[in-house]
């Protein structure tokens, strides 16, 4: 049995050990999936320990993803970008590999819910490091424009510059945001204390969609917010699944179907 784990602190709540087992059965992989609380101020030695111990692969989450991509021997083209990873690979060779699976998670479930990026204007909300993480796959579906929009207007502009060469990327505060917009994505981790960015009246397109990156047993205030003003509204869940999805496939090469998860676990929310 190959060991795997979820590495973050706190850990107590993640939902990737469920997720994982979920895979390894529908698929027959015979793996193992714990979840890991590192220490805050020895993640490299907790990733090193695990290895020892016969660990094949890790996922990393909050606070550890800028940390993660430090410690790489080698890094996927997107995980260079994002600067953060989430899905650590051990190479035959002993070598550690980092990717980062969220923007394909997040695209994959667009796609599953029929939401075209391809020459869509979209608005990302927010510009930390989820947001981040999420841009060179959003870009790379060629959308006609994405705007960044943030609270503090220069981290919105400094990030849309590192991705410019990959596409039409924009940024700035939340002022200057005037749609409509055939889909807008919430980054921001406003939420979480049930805020709402300040956004104008006339976001969407007809037709548009919203999507919270966060997901809960109610929806986000966004969503309802979206809702209200005619959007298709669709939370994150899918994309906690789809990203868990792809860093199986990294690991073992198998493709698992989402969607039976994807109901399993939101009927336990
Ligand atoms: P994460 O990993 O979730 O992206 P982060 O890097 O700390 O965490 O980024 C949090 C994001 O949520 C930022 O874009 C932040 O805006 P600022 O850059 O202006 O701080 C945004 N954010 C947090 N609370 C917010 C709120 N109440 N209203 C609007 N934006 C908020």
């Amino acid at each position: 049995t190959d060991r795997y784990c979820v590495f973050g602190h706190p850990i107590g709540h993640s939902r990737s050990p469920a997720i994982h087992a979920a895979f390894a059965e529908q698929t027959g992989e015979a793996i193992e999936y714990t979840a890991i609380e590192a220490p805050l101020d020895d993640f490299v030695g907790a990733w090193r320990a695990f290895v020892a111990a016969g660990g094949r692969g890790a996922n990393v989450t909050v606070p550890f993803k800028e940390e993660a991509c430090r410690l790489c021997d080698d890094l996927s083209p997107r995980a260079r970008r994002a600067g953060a990873v989430n899905t650590l690979i051990l190479e035959a060779d002993g070598r550690t590999r980092g990717d980062t699976t969220d923007g394909a998670g997040l695209v994959s479930d667009l796609a599953r819910q029929g939401v075209t990026l391809a020459g869509a204007r979209v608005l990302v909300l927010g510009a930390g490091g989820a947001v981040r993480g999420v841009l060179e796959p959003l870009l790379a579906e060629g959308p006609a424009t994405l705007h960044v929009a943030n609270r503090t207007a220069e981290k919105a502009r400094a990030l849309a510059a590192d991705f410019k060469d990959l596409g039409p990327v924009s940024g700035g505060g939340f002022d200057g945001v005037a749609g409509p917009y055939d889909l807008v994505i919430n980054g921001t981790s406003a939420s979480l204390g049930g805020e709402l960015p300040p956004l104008p009246e006339a976001l969407f397109a007809p037709g548009a969609t919203a999507y919270d990156m966060m997901y809960g047993a109610e929806p986000t205030v966004f969503l309802r917010w979206a809702g209200e003003r005619g959007a298709r509204t669709i939370d994150g869940l899918g994309m906690l699944v789809g990203q868990a999805a792809e860093s199986f496939f990294l690991w073992r090469g198998r493709r698992p179907d989402v969607v039976p998860v994807l109901e399993a676990l939101r009927k336990a929310l």
